[in-house]
Formats: C-alpha cells, structure tokens, sequence
C-alpha cells in the first residue's frame, strides 16, 4: 500500500476520495432511543437522516493499520433524547480509538462490560481517547452538525451485539434546554 491523502471539509464533514460512505436513518435505529411513542411519531412523518460516516477502511485488517474516517451526526432529537450513533464495543475489545472533534457540539457516551461509565464533552479542538474495552457513542447536543475525525486499528472490528438489545447504561437528553444524564430504563438490571 502506498501513502495516501484524504481531505476532511470541517464545515460539513465530507471525505474527499472516501473509499465508504454509510448512511443511517431513523428506521434502522428502531428500539434505540428510549421514548418509542415519540420515535414512532418522528419515523411517521419521516425517514430522517440521523448520521453518516466516510471511512477509509480499504486496508487489511490487522493490528498494524489504522482506519480512519469522519462521523457526521445530524442535529434533532427522539423526544427529549438527542440524536446519536448506535454505539458499539470493538469486536477486538483490547483495541482504543481516538476522536478529534471538528465541528459542532456533543458528547462520547462510554461504558465498559464491568460498569464504569464516562461522559466527555465534544467542541472543536477536542482530541477525545477511548481506551480498549470502553463502548462509544457520539451523541450531538447541538443546533448544528456534529463532526468528528475517527483513528482505530484495523482489526478492531465493531460488536453491537449488547447494545442493540438494551442501549447503553445511562442516556443523554435534554432537561430544562440542557444536556442531563439519565439512567437508561431499558438497561437490564435497572
Ligand atoms: C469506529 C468508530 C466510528 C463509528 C461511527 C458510527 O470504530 O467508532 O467510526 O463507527 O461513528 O457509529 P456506529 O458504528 O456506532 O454506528
Ligand atoms: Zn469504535
């Protein structure tokens, strides 16, 4: 493989010469969000773009590479929860990942398989680690997009396995025209 560039627009997010671009709307993040009536009412009225992320993820899989890509969430919100990726594990959970945050404003909502669980904020200049065994999910607070630029290894995989049953152990959403932390009332075990 020979070195490479790709151009990030802070702006919008765009990848230039991105070699993946995923899209995820409101209907593939059904029993996601905690507020069912209000996600019900929402795909209703429209299948709306909820993220997208560019990636360049062409390499091999192993350890010694580095995906890399930006993620773009949306602004809105599933009754008073914001809009927000699924969130995953890696597959390889021994494998970290590092966040920059571009543009907008959001938080990393992580969790680790024993408890813990940890709720950074996101502004531009932000350079966000996540360490091996921490879940992540971006979730964006603001009135404008959410941009992040992503590092991991190549053979990190994603598990979404757990979170897509129960979400995440506690959940952000807006309290008095503020972001606020809640515990998540699906979580099993709550
Ligand atoms: C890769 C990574 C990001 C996310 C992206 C979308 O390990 O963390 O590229 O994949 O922000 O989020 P998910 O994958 O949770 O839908
Ligand atoms: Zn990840």
């Amino acid at each position: 493989m020979k070195p490479f560039t790709t151009e990030i627009n802070t702006e919008n997010g765009f990848l230039k010469n991105a070699h993946n671009h995923l899209q995820r709307r409101l209907s593939s993040m059904q029993g996601q969000y905690f507020d069912a009536a209000a996600y019900d009412a929402l795909l209703k009225k429209e299948d709306t773009l909820v993220y997208e992320v560019y990636e360049n993820i062409n390499m091999p899989k192993v350890p010694g590479e580095l995906y890399h890509g930006s993620s773009i969430v949306h602004p809105g919100k599933v009754g008073e929860e914001f809009f927000m990726t699924k969130g995953h594990f890696h597959q390889v959970l021994d494998t970290a990942e590092v966040y920059s945050c571009v543009h907008g404003h959001g938080y990393m909502m992580m969790e680790t398989p024993e408890g813990e669980w940890a709720a950074e904020e996101l502004k531009p200049g932000v350079v966000l680690y996540v360490p091996p065994r921490w879940a992540h999910r971006s979730i964006n607070v603001g009135t404008n997009d959410l941009i992040t630029f992503f590092v991991y290894p190549g053979d990190a995989g994603h598990d979404y396995g757990s979170i897509e049953v129960k979400g995440f152990r506690k959940l952000l959403v807006e309290r008095g025209g503020k972001p606020a932390v809640i515990d998540n009332p699906r979580w099993a075990g709550v």
